[in-house]
């Protein structure tokens, strides 16, 4: 069942020009996409060789383990060297790596040579505080350069990081806390987010009171508000940054390809969320190609992938591969339609952004406040434009490419997961596009869209989609659950050996691919990734309710809402006071993104014989559709 359903207009292209081909980084995607084909290994190991590495690789890709792939066995590496270390000993340490601009107008510019310091300074801080190699750091934090600071300077530590994206509560934030055993956590006062302050130390404190492992609290100074400092465990980021151990030379640690370079939670299917692991080596290569050669990546380029750090995109896009090529990534703070709808407009027109990328919720979401606000500004600076996180539908592409894009831009409609850790259905800047089609697979990425017994399904038949064979910045796995791993992922097509995405896809007749929507229990909310077990959780930890069952049904805006049907405990009456007191406490338990559009009360759940809820059910019934197979309900 997909989240998500529109009818793709698969006759309608939009060409390349010849002069976007001709400069393009990659002119001939055919001929790049074969050759990978051809020798995989050959492929990627040429591509890594346009990184620094303390020692090569004895072997491209080791898959005696599966699914448990190595890749680059043998080689040493670091992430900080590639997007810091090799930068400064070039012309590139006078280029800006990070233009930063806070909700309030306030700029900070970061050049490679002052970045390299501050992530040195904060390396030393972190190694005096006693964090080493394969240590786990927690960093919950809002939208501020020191975010990238904070990841880079784990990375040249070699202690993985595990960011928590900002707008979880204290309770999401305090099971990734205890399942990644941090005893370290970085953090802000508070974030600004539409001119209001969000108090992300408050969080914190209860986060650490639900999970007393941490032992240290690192506090960057953002809003100045008061806020309770815990003497011996909270410490001032300026603090430690002005004491003399922060010194401007730190050493580099000497990773393993394969070992971890970060932890990054992400909804499944059930309750609890999954550590994503990616490595130092792999990911580099993967993150680094893809924006090179999908965004066409130059160096006189301004980049704004407007993504928060505290996801894969920002991870991939925001900080490592942006760095690793050497260009300068802007980070924007707050809301885009803050103090007006023309935020980001005026943001691209003065940097002079060559490339946005973004989601089509907020292309939606800006839309709906006319043309005349980007009109206001001038964006010839762009020359391309990008879309992640679900599908992009024709009209918000169109939009995009007409209205901010001057009919000049292609529309870079990127598919890939926090799993993949880089795009991997993707146009480059050479191949014709479909509005609402991710069109192809990036050179090196076997993808087939299968049935349940993995026969490839005809085209534009929707299909399980699969990627066949491995990749370098694939997830290793879910950290401290391999068994999840291997059941999430690879136990449906263990015969054949395939990743299972788990969206539903279809292919047209020109073999461009069309992603529909998730197929298991997740969903898309505003390109948010949830399960619905989480929020689910969040409704039955609340004292009225015995049960409940979420889904998500299709909203112009957001992609989909949720839905949420609860049967009360014996003696509660359902009231309007009840349902705003469930949303209040489902923000508190899960957080702002979880919180269910509308809330039903119901007598009972439609549930197969074994006791399973068919959302399926639920979902049919709410959008009047006919409910199907009702074969296994159970009453
Ligand atoms: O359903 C697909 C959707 O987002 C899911 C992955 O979510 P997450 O791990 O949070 O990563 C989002 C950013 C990479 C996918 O399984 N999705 C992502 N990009 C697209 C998409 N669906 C359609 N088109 C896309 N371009």
């Amino acid at each position: 069942m997909a989240e998500q359903g529109f009818t793709p207009p698969t006759s309608e292209w939009y060409r390349p020009s010849a002069d976007m081909v001709a400069q393009a980084n990659v002119p001939d995607y055919e001929t790049v996409y074969d050759s990978a084909r051809q020798d995989l290994a050959a492929f990627w190991a040429e591509r890594a060789e346009t990184l620094d590495w303390y020692r090569k690789w004895d072997q491209v890709l080791d898959d005696s383990n599966k699914p448990f792939y190595k890749w680059f066995v043998g080689g040493k590496t670091n992430m900080a060297l590639n997007a810091l270390d090799r930068h400064v000993n070039t012309w590139r340490r006078n280029k800006l790596a990070i233009i930063w601009e806070g909700e309030d107008g306030e700029q900070i510019s970061l050049s490679y040579w002052r970045l390299w310091q501050e992530v040195n300074k904060f390396a030393n801080v972190l190694r005096s505080m006693g964090v080493a190699k394969g240590d786990r750091v927690t960093i919950y934090m809002g939208r501020v350069p020191e975010i990238a600071i904070a990841m880079l300077a784990c990375a040249k530590i070699g202690a993985p990081h595990s960011v928590v994206y900002g707008g979880f509560s204290e309770q999401a934030l305090a099971s990734r806390i205890e399942d990644a055993q941090s005893k370290v956590l970085i953090t802000c006062d508070g974030a600004w987010l539409r001119g209001k302050i969000v108090r992300l130390k408050d969080t914190v404190d209860e986060a650490v009171q639900r999970s007393p492992v941490v032992e240290t609290v690192i506090v960057v100074k953002r809003t100045g508000h008061d806020i309770a400092m815990e003497s011996g465990r909270d410490y001032w980021y300026h603090d430690l940054m002005a004491l003399p151990i922060a010194s401007t030379q730190a050493e580099t640690e000497i990773m393993d390809a394969e070992d971890p370079l970060f932890i990054l939670y992400t909804s499944g299917t059930t309750g609890k969320p999954k550590g994503v692991l990616h490595t130092h080596g792999g990911y580099q290569v993967y993150t680094s190609t893809t924006l090179e050669w999908a965004f066409d990546i130059k160096e006189e380029d301004r980049w704004w992938c407007a993504a928060d750090p505290g996801w894969i995109t920002g991870h991939s896009y925001i900080v490592y591969a942006p760095l690793i090529l050497g260009a300068t990534s802007i980070i924007y703070e707050g809301a885009p339609t803050y103090p007006y709808p023309d935020r980001w407009w005026k943001i691209v027109a003065d940097y002079g952004v060559s490339i946005l990328y973004t989601a089509p919720t907020a292309i939606r979401g800006l839309m709906r406040f006319g043309e005349a606000w980007p009109r206001r500004h001038d964006l010839s600076s762009l020359r391309l434009l990008g879309s992640v996180g679900e599908p992009i539908n024709p009209e918000a592409w169109r939009w995009y490419h007409r209205v901010i894009g001057g009919e000049r831009c292609p529309i870079i409609d990127t598919w890939w997961q926090t799993e993949t850790g880089g795009f991997m259905i993707t146009p480059l800047p050479s191949v014709g596009l479909k509005p609402g089609s991710a069109t192809r697979p990036f050179p090196g990425i076997d993808v087939d869209i299968v049935d349940d017994d993995g026969v490839p399904v005809a085209a534009n038949e929707d299909g399980n989609l699969v990627i066949k064979s491995p990749w370098p910045s694939m997830i290793r796995t879910v950290y401290g659950d391999d068994e999840r791993f291997i059941s999430q992922y690879w136990e449906k097509y263990r015969d054949q050996g395939w990743y299972l995405a788990g969206d539903t896809a279809r292919r047209d007749e020109d073999g461009y691919l069309w992603v529909i929507g998730r197929n298991d229990d997740v969903l898309k909310v505003s390109g948010y990734r949830l399960g619905t077990a989480e929020v689910e959780s969040g409704l039955v930890s609340h004292s009225a309710v015995a049960e409940s069952a979420v889904i998500g049904i299709p909203d112009e805006l957001r992609g989909n809402k949720i839905f949420a049907y609860c049967i009360l405990v014996e003696g509660v009456d359902s009231s309007d006071a009840l349902e705003a007191e469930l949303k209040a406490h489902v923000r508190h338990e899960v957080g702002p993104i979880a919180v269910p559009a509308q809330i039903e009360f119901v007598d009972n759940l439609p549930k197969t014989r074994s006791g399973k809820i068919m959302r399926r059910v639920l979902k049919a019934q709410a959008l009047g559709q006919p409910l199907g197979d009702l074969s296994t309900l159970e009453d």
